[in-house]
């Protein structure tokens, strides 16, 4: 018996989706990455997604628009932005390689999200933006995030790609601010093998989002025409008129991302059940005994979780370790949250963040949390015994 982090979510539908495009002999984006992004935004209810060719490549998009000549409210170098200390790499990285100035910001321990408290007192003059990553298929309350941004003026990003199908007061998460991101990585809600896809509401940002896309050429974006006319010396087809990269994703990707995202509300029911399964077996046990503590949802979100997230309870913590061994024998894989408290990755320690400044519920996440898989297949009791009965075995201090 075995439960891993991950479990393969392609069905057949979904690989012949993929080998119809390589049949097609039709690789590069094209006509299905079209229908995805449309199905995606209508869904998702932005007016605009774009994808890309990872959650990362989004999340440099993002920032990239943010920084770009083009944009209407471009920050500019050293500009801060606010990101919470529990982050993924690449929700942070972007925004020191576009010369913007990363402020960090403690999590709540109980939401593993960014504090709504921490983020006002780290709010300055120079704060122009906040990065939201909303952890592990849940957010902190956007209400509250809105009405800051709102009065200090404060560009919102939000890194979903943990939250693809989360609601926030009845609104996707991702669509809340001017920018919201997705990743389609393998263990995640919906998968594409690699993927990912980027979401706004405004006509121009999106044409910003398109140019930057592929090599900052004016194909198919609304500036093309007023280029074209501009500079009738120079070939239309290869007119540059932006500085860009290549995130183009693949048709294969798109093919095969749209079918899994059909099943995204399938998947996100099962995992959802799955969690509550887990969860009423061990309390329900006589062996119950306080031993974790489960992640707090808030009234106005529907979650959409990918990972079943734990945080130790104080008088079990001296086993962590020995705990996390032993359920890696018994093949029950684990993970830590995130990447903990980001500051304390040497990467972070490279860059000399936030010197002395100090996150301790971010610390305590990183100390006390783990987490495990929640597939997309409805756990059989077999399993859940064997799961549950082993989580049961932490021995207390
Ligand atoms: C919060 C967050 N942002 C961004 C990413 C990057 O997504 P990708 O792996 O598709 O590049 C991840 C990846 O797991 C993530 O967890």
């Amino acid at each position: 018996m075995n439960y891993p982090l991950l479990e393969n979510a392609f069905t057949k539908h979904d690989l012949n989706e993929g080998v119809k495009v390589l049949k097609s002999r039709q690789l590069t984006m094209g006509k299905i990455t079209k229908n995805f992004e449309k199905i995606f935004a209508k869904r998702i209810g932005s007016k605009y997604a774009l994808m890309v060719n990872s959650g990362s490549s989004a999340n440099l998009l993002m920032l990239s628009a943010i920084v770009n000549p083009l944009y209407k409210k471009k920050l500019k170098f050293n500009d801060e932005v606010l990101i919470p200390a529990i982050c993924w790499s690449t929700s942070l990285w972007p925004i020191v390689q576009l010369g913007l100035k990363p402020v960090f910001v403690d999590v709540d321990v109980d939401t593993l999200n960014i504090s709504i408290k921490d983020l006002k007192n780290k709010i300055t003059k120079n704060t122009k933006a906040i990065m939201c990553v909303h952890v592990l298929g849940i957010s902190s309350d956007m209400n509250e995030i809105k009405k800051i941004c709102k009065k200090k003026n404060i560009i919102i990003l939000e890194d979903t790609c943990e939250s693809l199908g989360a609601n926030f007061n009845k609104l996707s998460l991702g669509t809340i601010g001017e920018f919201g991101t997705y990743s389609f990585y393998y263990s995640h809600q919906i998968t594409s093998g690699e993927g990912g896809m980027i979401v706004c509401n405004n006509l121009e940002n999106y044409n910003i989002l398109k140019s930057l896309r592929s090599h900052g050429w004016s194909r198919d974006t609304i500036f093309h025409k007023k280029y074209k006319k501009k500079y009738k010396n120079l070939n239309e087809k290869f007119l540059f008129i932006n500085s860009g990269y290549n995130l183009r994703p693949t048709e294969v990707q798109a093919a095969i991302g749209l079918s899994q995202f059909k099943k995204l509300r399938y998947f996100k029911n099962i995992r959802n059940s799955n969690r509550n399964k887990i969860i009423s077996y061990l309390k329900k046990s006589n062996k119950w005994d306080n031993q974790f503590q489960f992640v707090e949802i808030n009234n106005k979100i529907e979650p959409s979780w990918f990972g079943f997230a734990l945080l130790i309870n104080k008088e079990f913590l001296k086993n962590k370790n020995y705990f996390l061994k032993f359920l890696d024998q018994k093949k029950i894989e684990t993970r830590p949250i995130l990447s903990g408290n980001f500051l304390n990755q040497p990467a972070a320690k490279l860059y000399n963040f936030n010197k002395n400044k100090k996150f301790p519920n971010a610390d305590e996440i990183e100390k006390r949390g783990f987490f495990i898989g929640l597939h997309t297949k409805k756990i059989n009791s077999k399993t859940l015994q064997y799961l549950c009965e082993n989580l049961l075995k932490i021995e207390k201090n």
